[in-house]
């Protein structure tokens, strides 16, 4: 489907059902620091040096199996919001079981593919079912609409015969009709996924680097700033802070450049 035929199926741009709303979210929390270290040890020793400057942390599939729920549990006693990225896949029933063990854990948020409806419709039983926590403050769920680090060339060979934003714009707006919280997806896609969503449905963007540095593994990258007026909610970012000689000031300089877009009207983000 093209990208034209989404935006005109929309008309208004009516809030779809389903999809949940964030408060404004101050810059300090918008920073989201990805632990990927191989143990509780070193990630500890990552959020010793970034201290106060770093609310909410991700923790991924590495960590997750050095020691990672308890070593998040321990984040959560120091103040820290904590985002467990499992990115989940699986038929609809272990889906459901998963997402409500996890959701009885209390974290803030999860990630699960967001491929068809029927995952999502499970994840949310799950979590339905797990959180009793008031809606304010229970697990939100976040979609994996396309996964950074994937070219054009990734997705033909997945079989996939649409682009990364047109398949990404379409999970994400699956995933907030089905009551989904947000997405974590690419900067390119960000505006377009935010006019086919909510203004408060949550997008998380990875794949952030300072302009100049390298890309690594992943494709579709975007610096601070840029990913910010593209209507990011929230920056995911691993290498450029975890793999810097001074960790710190790398986070300064990153949280420097998200201040210095300002405080992001509703307006401004069309
Ligand atoms: O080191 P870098 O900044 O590239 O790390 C990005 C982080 O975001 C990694 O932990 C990766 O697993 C995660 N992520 C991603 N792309 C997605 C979803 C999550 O890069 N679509």
């Amino acid at each position: 489907m093209a990208l034209d035929t989404i935006y005109s199926s929309r008309p208004g741009d009516a809030v779809p059902l389903g999809c949940s709303s964030v408060s404004r979210i101050p810059t300090s929390q918008k920073l989201v620091v990805a632990l990927d270290k191989p143990n509780a040890t070193q990630a500890q020793k990552l959020v010793d040096e970034l201290g106060p400057l770093v609310e909410v942390y991700k923790v991924g599939l590495e960590l997750l199996f050095g020691e990672g729920i308890e070593f998040a549990r321990g984040l959560q006693s120091q103040g820290k919001l904590v985002f467990l990225d499992m990115k989940l896949l699986d038929i609809p029933n272990t889906i459901e079981k998963a997402v409500a063990n996890i959701a009885r854990l209390q974290f803030d948020f999860l990630t699960v593919h967001g491929l068809d409806r029927k995952t999502i419709a499970a994840a949310v039983r799950g979590r339905d079912l797990g959180d009793s926590r008031p809606k304010a403050d229970r697990l939100k769920l976040l979609a994996v609409t396309v996964l950074t680090s994937s070219t054009e060339e990734d997705l033909r060979e997945q079989g996939a015969h649409e682009s990364s934003i047109v398949l990404g714009v379409r999970r994400a707006e699956m995933a907030c009709r089905g009551g989904f919280d947000g997405v974590i997806a690419s900067g390119h896609e960000a505006r377009a996924i935010r006019r086919a969503t909510a203004e408060n449905f949550i997008i998380k963007v990875p794949g952030i680097r300072l302009s100049g540095s390298t890309a690594g593994d992943q494709s579709r990258v975007m610096t601070p700033a840029r990913a910010l007026r593209e209507g990011a909610d929230y920056l995911v970012v691993g290498r450029p802070i975890i793999e810097a000689q001074n960790p710190a000031a790398a986070a300064k300089r990153i949280l420097d450049e998200m201040r210095s877009v300002g405080p992001q009207s509703l307006s401004q983000r069309d």
